[in-house]
């Protein structure tokens, strides 16, 4: 199978294009063709090393879209054909390629309503924002939100999300992306560039926090008493707030084929839409991994495998 991979760690230049054996199914997998795969911020982080050592060849890729083309020995209810869309398990990659062999049990199938590129581009980022919206912050009805980053894969479902709740939505971006997050639902945009968010939102009863960096620390200031802030970019601890009348927590995104369902739901609905898409082929996955570490593009960056 063709694949983008790399031999050592390092900038994008170290992504290569080339041939590498097929996966085979295991007990309890499948193997799927992939028509479109995810460039996610992680990807650039695990290419340059910032997860730790891997075993190279080491193929890049957190979720992707495709057919089932085998069907590995106790899977039952998937079959060759299927088209799915999946999350790889957490510490697993190997989406940057024509097939990939993954645990059936996470494994959803897709809706016929979204495209292959579509559905890659609202799986993690989907995953990602049911944990932090609705399994971490719980957020009711009624309440307001400050969504930091919100022009971002992540944060562009979680307004959504959090306007389907019936949720008022303030978010962070730039001036070019002001009319975007305006699109997707956002009440309020605050220009990131020109404004201190912590001037222009207040009394919030919960953030999400997409950006990182000092942004997290300074977004428990917008949070009234018992507030609650979730933190996706800040590494595998929530950050230790400096005032201690409010709630700081990293959503745990676990991966399961159950909110991957309830996603697809989501869109059926029409309560979520994809983001908007930019694509690359394959080969091209260096040229993806440039912009995608610039951290200044708007929705999702998608390869298109086949
Ligand atoms: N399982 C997990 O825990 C998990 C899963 C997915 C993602 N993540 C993490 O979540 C973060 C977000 O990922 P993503 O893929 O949604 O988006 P991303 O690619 O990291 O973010 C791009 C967006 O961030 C915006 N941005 C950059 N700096 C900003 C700032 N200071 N204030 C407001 N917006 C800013 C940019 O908008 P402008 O052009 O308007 O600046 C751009 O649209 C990444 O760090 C990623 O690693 C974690």
């Amino acid at each position: 199978m063709k694949a983008a991979f790399i031999n050592q760690h390092g900038g994008p230049e170290v992504l290569q294009y080339g041939d590498l054996p097929d996966p085979v199914a295991g007990a309890d997998e499948v193997v799927v063709d992939i028509f479109a795969a995810s460039v996610n911020a992680a990807d650039w982080k695990s290419r340059s090393g910032g997860y730790g050592q891997v075993k190279f060849p080491y193929v890049l890729g957190r979720d992707f879209s495709g057919e089932v083309s085998a069907v590995g020995p106790g899977v039952d209810d998937l079959r060759i054909g299927d088209e799915v869309l999946a999350v790889c398990e957490a510490g697993q990659e190997g989406a940057y390629a024509e097939k990939i062999a993954i645990k059936a049990a996470i494994v959803a199938k897709k809706s016929a309503s979204l495209s292959h590129v579509e559905a890659t581009a609202i799986a993690l980022t989907g995953l990602t924002a049911l944990s932090a919206i609705e399994d971490t912050l719980k957020l009711k009805r009624g309440e307001t939100i400050l969504i930091q980053g919100g022009a971002g894969g992540v944060a562009g479902f979680a307004i959504q999300l959090a306007k389907h709740i019936g949720a008022r939505v303030i978010t962070t971006a730039s001036d070019a992306n002001y009319a975007y997050v305006r699109s997707l639902g956002a009440d309020e945009v605050i220009d990131y560039n020109t404004c201190d968010f912590t001037k222009m939102a207040s009394n919030c009863d919960a953030v999400f926090d997409t950006v990182g960096g000092d942004v997290a620390q300074r977004s428990f200031a917008v949070l009234k008493r018992g507030g609650r802030a979730a933190f996706i970019a800040s590494g595998a601890q929530a950050p230790q707030p400096a005032r201690g009348d409010v709630i700081s927590l990293r959503p745990p995104v676990g991966r399961a084929r159950a909110p991957l369902e309830r996603i697809a739901q989501l869109v059926l609905q029409g309560a979520v839409r994809p983001p908007e898409i930019r694509l690359y082929r394959l080969s091209q996955a260096a040229e993806a991994h440039r912009v995608s570490e610039s951290r200044h593009f708007r929705g999702k960056l998608v390869l298109q495998v086949r």
